[in-house]
């Protein structure tokens, strides 16, 4: 998908640029996010939301977050879910609009409670009680009035194929539907001062195939705005309606078209709000994986192979957990392919395993592929969501570098880490420092 061609030479290339070239190039592992793909669902989403229904798209920056990435988002008009001050802080350095920004997060601290009412961002998303009397606190000083949405947990479980009702809401976010605990919430809000509230937010899973699992969280929501408006006189403008559509990473995997995400939610609403003859409020939504995932691909250098006859083939390559913890903390899935001869037949069945010292480190299990040798360049593909934005430096291993390849050129947009940056933060006290 994407600008991904297998070239004259039987090369894998992405926007472009020869995978295999690359590799030589910028080192191994090296994460290539194909601009355009990555701009063409950013589009998908303006068309599908904002064109067709006046919805404002953000863009969820945990998923993958640099310089680059934020101004490339705000180059196609989205605005940006941050969660913390590290994103926010990207966010500001790549001179983001601070009034499309929104501030997530289940226990900001004060620091970046200031700083988000310092840079003005537009929304924070307040997510619990004490979070809403530190901000009025916090706002009362600044003298500003905290623009703010609150995160609701509205009993709605997306599953890949069905949605279920929960009775008992089990989740270390938002204000439970049920019980009360968000209508006293909005109820506490409009008594505050420096708070101003400016409707309502749910987000009710990731990987989600299920369509119908949104239009029942879009019900449940302009539900929850009718009894607020009969409970408290309070009309939400705003609903943010969360992210989460699935994409294609292995086999069973059926994405679902971004325009038939956004009809399915948007007609459920507009039903709803009609049947309650209130106005519909401004929607707002916020995927990261259906923009970043699919235009990451990640390649690597095969290195030793153990086969164990009968049993197992194990093919090593240069990165890992590390670069990619999904498969070892969700067992996630991937596909994998030889760049430098993804022309050849597929041999052998192997398996793929990370640098790691940790049996767990394997990025792929079972893959089909041409007979592999040391040296050949393995790309693993859908890696630019919660990859990068996920990695550490287990066993001290840099992380990779990042490309954005584009129009038959790669720009490095993230500089391989070195040795040196393994130890920035170290400190050595001078009694141990053997040199003194
Ligand atoms: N909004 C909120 C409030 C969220 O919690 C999330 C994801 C998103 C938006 C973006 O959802 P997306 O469109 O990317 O599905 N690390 C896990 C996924 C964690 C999801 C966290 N929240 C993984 O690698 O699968």
């Amino acid at each position: 998908q994407g600008t991904m061609i297998i070239n004259d030479l039987g090369h894998l290339e992405i926007g472009g640029c020869d995978t295999v070239e690359l590799a030589k190039d910028y080192g191994t592992p090296l994460y290539v996010i194909d601009e355009e793909l990555f701009r063409q669902n950013c589009r998908d989403y303006y068309q599908a939301f904002t064109e067709t229904y006046g919805a404002e798209v953000i863009y969820a920056s945990k998923t993958l977050s640099n310089l680059a990435i934020c101004a490339i988002v705000n180059q196609e008009g989205l605005g940006l879910d941050v969660v913390s001050g590290g994103e926010l802080f990207t966010a500001a350095k790549a001179k983001f609009p601070m009034d499309r920004v929104y501030f997530h997060g289940n226990n900001k601290s004060v620091e970046e409670l200031k700083m988000a009412l310092d840079y003005k961002v537009g929304r924070i998303m307040v997510d619990n009680l004490y979070e809403l009397g530190l901000l009025n606190a916090i706002a009362a000083e600044a003298g500003q009035k905290a623009k703010i949405m609150l995160r609701l947990s509205p009993g709605v479980e997306a599953h890949t194929h069905e949605y279920i009702k929960t009775g008992q809401i089990d989740s270390k976010f938002g204000l439970t539907l049920e019980n009360g605990m968000a209508l006293s919430a909005v109820k506490r809000c409009l008594e505050l001062d420096n708070i101003e509230l400016k409707g309502f937010h749910c987000h009710i899973g990731s990987q989600i195939f299920e369509l119908q699992s949104y239009a029942h969280a879009a019900e449940v929501m302009m539900s929850f705005v009718r009894s607020v408006h009969q409970e408290a006189g309070y009309l939400a403008q705003e609903l943010n309606l969360g992210g989460g559509l699935g994409i294609y990473y292995f086999r069973d995997d059926q994405p679902r078209p971004v325009k038939e995400y956004a009809d399915i939610m948007m007609v459920a609403l507009k039903e709803k709000a009609r049947e309650f003859g209130l106005p519909v409020p401004k929607v707002i939504v916020e995927p990261g994986r259906s923009i970043s995932g699919p235009s990451g691909t990640t390649l690597y250098t095969i290195g030793a192979i153990k086969d164990i006859p009968g049993i197992r083939k194990y093919v090593s390559v240069d990165g890992g957990m590390g670069d990619n913890p999904r498969p070892a903390l969700y067992q996630s899935r991937y596909e994998a392919c030889l760049a430098n001869r993804i022309t050849e037949e597929d041999a052998e069945t192997v398996s793929i395993a990370g640098k790691c010292c940790e049996s767990g480190d394997m990025l792929i299990w079972d893959v089909e592929l041409p007979e592999v040798q040391a040296g050949d360049i393995l790309a693993v593909s859908s890696t630019g969501a919660y990859n990068y934005s996920m990695s550490m430096n287990y066993n001290r291993l840099p992380r990779p570098a990042m490309v954005l390849a584009a129009n038959n050129k790669a720009e490095l947009i993230i500089r391989r880490e070195d040795y040196a940056d393994l130890i920035r933060n170290d400190v050595l006290p001078e009694r141990l420092d053997s040199s003194v």
